[in-house]
């Protein structure tokens, strides 16, 4: 991704008066279903609701993923992380207004090195509309980053487009010609040009092509979960499947490094 013509600094002040109009206009962009995603995402954690949890956010954009956490667990530290500078200056914003604790860092996940400025041991990390804008062999090496940064028994959550399987192509897409589409080019627009009027420059321009080998729409859910197992993760779930997407919990297992169970030692 291209840098912007103007300084964050400037970025955060164009667009500082119209954080919530922002946050509305991209909240339609995602689907009417994404609210229900992101509880779902949160509610799965399987941790007492008062503890002060360690979330990250992969690809976090304006952050919806790191403060549908917080909203369930009130103590969360959310770190987040994303390449674009627009998008990361409304989750700033808007974690910073909300008194959510966490780094926030600004990289592009094609960067080996990405987690560096980052903490890591998460109890969490989360991914939602994210790996499939890389190509597989970059997102299997996504997966073995995240579950590092994972702390023991740490838990994945990712919320990704997904196909079927060849024998049920077919029948699946003449249904879902009849369901309603999460995503219109409309509410794209209009997301887009209200930012880039307040920005003052085509801040979409700066994204580049598509990867010509980008995941895309391409990957099923088997897929999804061959990539997960490939990467470490001992048990993976599917916890919500609809026309779109699939969500999908992935669990690093409880044994350390060295593959011994992590018991606590009695007496
Ligand atoms: C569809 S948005 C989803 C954002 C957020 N997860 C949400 O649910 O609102 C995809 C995000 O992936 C980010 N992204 C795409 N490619 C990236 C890359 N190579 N490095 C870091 N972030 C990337 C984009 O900047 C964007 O914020």
């Amino acid at each position: 991704m291209q840098h912007p013509p103007i300084s964050q600094s400037e970025i955060d002040a164009r667009i500082h008066d119209h954080i919530d109009e922002l946050l509305e206009l991209w909240w339609a962009e995602q689907g009417a279903s994404k609210p229900k995603d992101l509880e779902l995402i949160a509610s799965v954690i399987p941790l007492p609701r008062d503890q002060a949890i360690r979330a990250l956010d992969l690809c976090c954009g304006p952050g919806d993923v790191g403060r549908a956490i917080r909203h369930v667990y009130p103590n969360a530290q959310i770190d987040s992380i994303d390449r674009d500078r627009f998008l990361t200056s409304i989750c700033r914003a808007v974690n910073q207004r909300e008194r959510i604790p966490g780094t926030l860092v600004v990289t592009d996940l094609y960067h080996d090195g990405w987690s560096d400025e980052l903490r890591g041991d998460y109890d969490v990390v989360t991914a939602v509309n994210a790996l499939h804008w890389f190509d597989e062999a970059r997102a299997a090496q996504l997966l073995k980053d995240v579950h590092a940064t994972l702390g023991r028994g740490g838990l994945f959550l990712l919320a990704e487009p997904a196909c079927l399987e060849e024998p049920f192509v077919a029948g699946f897409n003449e249904w879902k010609a009849r369901q309603a589409p999460r995503y219109t080019r409309d509410n794209w627009q209009r997301f887009w040009s209200r930012a880039n009027a307040l920005l003052g420059y085509d801040h979409t321009t700066l994204l580049g092509p598509s990867h010509s080998n980008r995941i895309g729409d391409d990957m099923s859910v088997a897929g999804w979960t061959r990539l997960l197992e490939g990467a470490g993760f001992g048990l993976v779930d599917v916890l919500l499947r609809d026309a779109d997407q699939v969500v999908l919990g992935a669990l690093k297992s409880e044994r350390s490094e060295h593959g011994n169970r992590s018991i606590s030692m009695v007496g």
